[in-house]
């Protein structure tokens, strides 16, 4: 059930030793390549990373969990994979909304093959495009993270206006997320709704 799948979701920023199959990154970037797209100009290319030494390059320009700063993946917890998404400048000038819809569908396919992801817009861009060589004409926007989950986060209720992912005692990761009837309003009715 696709709500569900929506649903339980949850970004994983820590991951075990276990390579992704190939199979498994190739499935996620044609998701990403069948996804709606503006006008359906498909500005978008991927680049998917799986090389043992690359990996740990990659790693070395991304920033996780911005509220934490203590929580970050150590080098035996990193990603096992990564699919960066690029804008073909010749196609567009920006990537406009297809980006996001582009790195849902790649998360949403690793989720339902047991993978774990994060989409990380925290990246040194162009210490990426010269570790990946990228050519002109080519430009990063996303980078998502993959690899299986070896951390288990919960959804939580937004408590005081406060959004900010947390760890509990035990090291779980609570991300709290806005009420329904906080975000959703009838019509044009704009009051609270009960
Ligand atoms: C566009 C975008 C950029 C993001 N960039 C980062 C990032 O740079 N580093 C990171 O650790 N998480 C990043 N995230 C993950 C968000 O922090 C995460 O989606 C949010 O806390 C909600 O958690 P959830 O995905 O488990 O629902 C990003 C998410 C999105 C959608």
């Amino acid at each position: 059930m696709i709500y569900e799948k929506i649903a339980s979701r949850r970004t994983i920023r820590k991951y075990e030793r276990k390579s992704v199959p190939e199979k498994v990154l190739m499935k996620c970037v044609d998701a990403a390549r069948l996804s709606p797209s503006g006008a359906n100009r498909q500005p978008l290319k991927y680049v998917v990373v799986n090389d043992q030494d690359l990996l740990k390059e990659v790693f070395s320009t991304l920033r996780w969990a911005g509220y934490l700063p203590d929580y970050q993946p150590s080098e035996e917890e990193m990603p096992r994979a990564y699919v960066v998404v690029l804008l073909d400048k010749g196609i567009r000038k920006n990537p406009g909304h297809d980006v996001g819809i582009a790195v849902m569908s790649i998360s949403m396919v690793a989720f339902d093959e047991g993978l774990g992801s994060c989409i990380l817009g925290a990246v040194d861009i162009e210490k990426l495009g010269k570790i990946l060589k990228i050519p002109s004409g080519l430009e990063v926007v996303l980078v998502v993270a993959l690899g299986y989950p070896a951390e288990n986060p919960v959804v939580d209720e937004v408590k005081d206006g406060d959004i900010k992912y947390w760890l509990d005692g035990n090291g779980v990761l609570h991300v709290p997320k806005r009420n329904l009837k906080d975000v959703v309003k009838r019509n044009r009715d704009y009051r609270l709704l009960k």
